[in-house]
């Protein structure tokens, strides 16, 4: 049973990337939610005094440059902003001049984009690691948050620590737009060995690249599942996740993805088709009325501002881990 964090597996991601869920094993996958779980209580202490890192978010964001920028600090360590707006990234030096030169002041950069590319460009030409702060493709910071708020409600064993092997034969369930947040639920969820269910109003799944790599780290230990009806998505899942209809980028289809999306929010008729413990996730921001009802949001099976939290604690392993912090 895997319960304490610290392995050689986590050493090993010492000036590695984090572009994607799957540039970590399984067993890292697991090894970070432990370390976090022990960082979050106590259990551990790591000390990242006099490293930096540099924030570059082309797209807004309330608790991904918040909580990456705590998470330092409680670390030891500092943040720097190099949003576009105050650097010379938004007047158009190339990525990768800037890369380089950004490798030369701090020791990792957090970086939130559009394209996948430009992230793996900046990775290309850095020598630090550079970590997925959301891009179109993939969240993966949010997913460790996610799945360590799920093992903290189904997997906590009686001395507090996760006992992770619990999470195995439970089912994420996300209805709605099959985006960044889902790809990222799916890859991480099979790392996890959790059946992950993606349901959605057709020509709103998620890539077909990503559901085949997800069943491929899948394996036989659980399925990962696209469908097109909301009950069929939630019926006994452990935990039922949503995310906003239109995506940063996607404000112009607006109109268009409420209408496509009808029948599709988050509401207490499907909270009450899951398991009788399931727990309800949404990433935020959160629209009430559309991907999620007010009552869904705010009822007893809410976990969504623990889940915001994990987003520190979570991270916080991640950087102590590709900062060197463990070793
Ligand atoms: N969930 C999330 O990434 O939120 P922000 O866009 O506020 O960072
Ligand atoms: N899918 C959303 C997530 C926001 C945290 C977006 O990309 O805007």
């Amino acid at each position: 049973m895997v319960t304490h964090s610290g392995t050689p597996a986590l050493a090993e991601l010492a000036g590695r990337d984090f572009l994607c869920s799957a540039d970590l094993s399984a067993e890292q996958t697991s090894q970070l939610l432990l370390l976090a779980s022990d960082l979050k209580h106590g259990r551990r202490r790591i000390d990242l005094a006099g490293r930096s890192l540099g924030l570059i978010f082309s797209k807004a964001s309330t608790r991904t440059r918040v909580s990456f920028t705590v998470a330092m600090a409680r670390l030891g360590g500092q943040t720097i902003d190099l949003n576009p707006q105050v650097s010379q990234v938004g007047r158009g030096e190339p990525v990768a001049d800037t890369a380089r030169v950004l490798s030369r002041y701090v020791d990792a950069l957090a970086i939130r984009t559009f394209a996948q590319s430009e992230l793996e460009e900046y990775a290309h030409w850095a020598s630090i690691p550079v970590i997925n702060a959301l891009t179109d493709l993939e969240h993966p910071c949010q997913a460790l948050a996610d799945y360590l708020t799920m093992a903290e409600c189904f997997a906590g064993g009686a001395d507090g620590r996760l006992e992770l092997e619990r999470l195995q034969g439970l089912t994420m369930a996300y209805v709605g737009d099959g985006n960044n947040v889902a790809h990222s639920l799916m890859i991480c969820g099979a790392l996890l060995g959790v059946n992950v269910r993606v349901g959605g109003p057709a020509g709103y799944q998620p890539s077909a690249a990503v559901l085949e790599q997800a069943r491929r780290l899948a394996g036989d230990r659980c399925t990962i599942s696209v469908l097109q009806d909301p009950m069929d998505t939630v019926r006994g899942a452990h935990a039922l996740y949503t995310d906003v209809w239109a995506s940063m980028g996607q404000e112009e289809e607006k109109g268009a993805r409420e209408r496509d999306f009808s029948g599709w929010c988050l509401n207490e008729e499907l909270v009450a088709e899951a398991d009788a413990r399931a727990i309800v996730l949404h990433c935020l921001p959160a629209y009430r009325g559309l991907e999620i009802s007010a009552r869904a949001m705010e009822g007893s099976s809410n976990r969504i501002f623990e889940q915001a939290e994990n987003r520190m604690h979570a991270q916080q392993a991640l950087l102590a881990a590709l900062l060197g912090g463990l070793n």
